[in-house]
């Protein structure tokens, strides 16, 4: 039989709607299977709402329900008390994927590709079939506005069901209803546990949970104050791609390579703008659209070259060590818990930083032989799946936990003992290994500064063993010597004998030798 023609095998190209495209792989946006779903769905909600509040300078306050329909069905409710949506743009937010206003912007946020929301609807219909339910309301002045929608998955559009507007004092804000095919589990991939660490990574939020069983979670804040705003930033020339250069090149507005350097790069001024031209032999004033394929690739090699500041610390919105503190303390009644935080770093010209905490001892006592939990965050959100490809357990496995007291079987690995583990990146652009966002991708430069910072907490948690274990050396020993006091008497009476003089040394020499040696000893070997 005949194979095809290029002819006929051109009557079979279309294009793909990005909706079909993610309706056939859910996967790839964290809904592989009912347990996760439920998480994505609410995780998804609770990171635009806290986005929102954020942007707006607000404190959050959120409200979560979900209520378990039967059938493996839930009915997800997140109200917040955000800035609220123009109803011009809720269809299309919650109705078209790839839709946002995150994407091209260079400011840390937890949403970056505009697919978050869109994606729990897509998922929700294809599940349950039904509609998403969005209200909102922009402030107190404004009329309440609700949609019922769908997504059109063979154009990408949203398709509104019902639309209507309100009169009832709905606080101002958003809410949203989905109903999706789930599965509700209370295990360490459970809703709960995402909620407990997003509390801990936003001390600044109030959460108010309701599970399926009706069990009531209220997450209150540990500080009342919102961290500073980050600013939105330019790249910075440090690991920027030649595509990427390319691409600037072409759309710039400067009329010279000296000024676009100056212009569209974070922390290149004129002095290493002129050098990087030199370095490159590239004549600063020629128009930047101009520069033809190698030049191009000698001012890229040339900008890796010259030496740059670090990107500025506004850009980004760390965890501070005294809110990585405040957030663990809040949530675990640790004997010891300490927090480090890195200086801002640059891969692929994005600014990244770490920072990190560990709790130890306290109620994790009992989780003694167990591994150590780790919370993994990337901007503020927790991490639950996917953590094997993680650049942040990358790095914990390869840190010799066994210098800083943590049992390690093998010279590498999580290590175990009752320990919590956090580590934060923020970026203004997080390299996640998919579309789900569930693991950090092991950039070198990520994994190395990850090390660092695990470190650096390490060193404290060693000091704070070492002293624990000096402090009940000693105690061990007051408590010995006070217990044989009655001894140490005893003999005293009988050696001193009528008449005799009494003396000290043979005394303890008597009590030492017989009972103190080997009590010690024994103590010794249980340690
Ligand atoms: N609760 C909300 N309040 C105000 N604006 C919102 C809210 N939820 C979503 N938005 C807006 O809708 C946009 C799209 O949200 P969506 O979750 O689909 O994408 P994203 O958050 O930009 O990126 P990501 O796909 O990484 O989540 C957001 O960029 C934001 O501007
Ligand atoms: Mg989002």
């Amino acid at each position: 039989m005949p194979g095809k023609t290029a002819e006929e095998m051109a009557l079979d190209q279309k294009e793909i709607s990005v909706a079909e495209f993610f309706e056939k792989n859910r996967h790839l946006l964290g809904f592989d299977n009912p347990a996760k779903a439920l998480i994505t769905v609410v995780k998804e909600g609770v990171d635009n709402a806290l986005d929102a509040c954020e942007e707006a300078g607000k404190l959050p306050h959120l409200k979560i329900n979900i209520d378990d329909l039967g059938e493996n069905k839930y009915e997800i409710t997140l109200k917040d008390n955000g800035p609220g949506i123009v109803k011009e743009q809720m269809p299309s937010i919650f109705g078209k994927l790839l839709y946002g206003s995150k994407f091209h912007s260079r400011r840390q946020s937890r949403g970056q590709q505009g697919i978050g929301i869109s994606a729990s609807v897509l998922y929700a219909q294809l599940t349950t079939g039904r509609p998403a339910i969005i209200t909102s309301r922009t402030d107190e002045n404004s009329i309440t506005k609700r949609f019922k929608l769908k997504i059109d998955t063979i154009n990408n559009e949203p398709e509104i069901l019902h639309e209507e507007e309100l009169d009832d004092g709905f606080e101002p804000g958003t809410e949203i209803k989905i109903v999706v095919e789930g599965k509700y589990l209370q295990r360490y991939h459970s809703v709960d546990e995402y909620l407990k660490q997003t509390a801990i990574a936003n001390p600044y939020a109030h959460i108010e949970y309701s599970n399926p069983e009706g069990e009531n979670f209220d997450f209150r804040r540990a500080i009342h104050e919102l961290p500073p705003e980050p600013q939105e930033i330019k790249p910075h020339p440090y690991g920027v791609e030649l595509g990427v250069l390319s691409r600037m090149l072409k759309g710039t507005e400067s009329n010279k390579v000296l000024s676009f350097l100056q212009n569209e790069f974070t922390r290149i001024g004129r002095t290493s703008g002129e050098e990087i031209c030199r370095l490159a032999e590239v004549d600063p004033d020629k128009k930047p659209k101009n520069l033809k394929h190698n030049e191009q690739e000698r001012l890229l090699n040339a900008m890796q070259k010259v030496k740059i500041q670090r990107p500025p610390t506004n850009c980004l919105s760390p965890i501070s060590e005294e809110l990585i503190k405040n957030g663990l303390a809040k949530e675990i009644d640790a004997e010891f818990i300490t927090a480090t935080s890195r200086d801002p770093e640059v891969y692929r010209g994005n600014p990244f930083q770490v920072s990190c905490g560990i709790a130890y001892g306290g109620e994790l006592e009992e989780r003694e032989t167990e591994k150590v939990t780790i919370m993994r965050y990337a901007n503020k959100v927790p991490l639950l799946y996917q953590s094997s490809s993680c650049a942040i357990t990358k790095a914990l496995e390869k840190t010799d936990w066994k210098r800083y007291g943590l049992n390690q079987p093998g010279s590498n690995g999580i290590p175990k003992g009752p320990a919590v583990i956090f580590v934060h990146l923020c970026s203004t652009w997080v390299p996640f290994t998919s579309e789900s966002k569930e693991s950090i991708a092991r950039y070198p430069k990520i994994v190395k500064e990850v090390k660092l910072a695990l470190q650096e907490s390490a060193r404290d948690l060693r000091r704070h063993l070492s002293r624990k274990r000096k402090g009940k050396k000693e105690k061990r020993r007051k408590k010995i010597f006070s217990n044989y006091m009655p001894l140490v008497l005893e003999n005293a009476v009988e050696l001193a004998g009528d008449g005799q003089e009494l003396t000290i040394e043979p005394i303890m020499k008597r009590v030492i030798d017989e009972k103190l040696v080997e009590e010690v000893e024994e103590g010794d070997e249980d340690e």
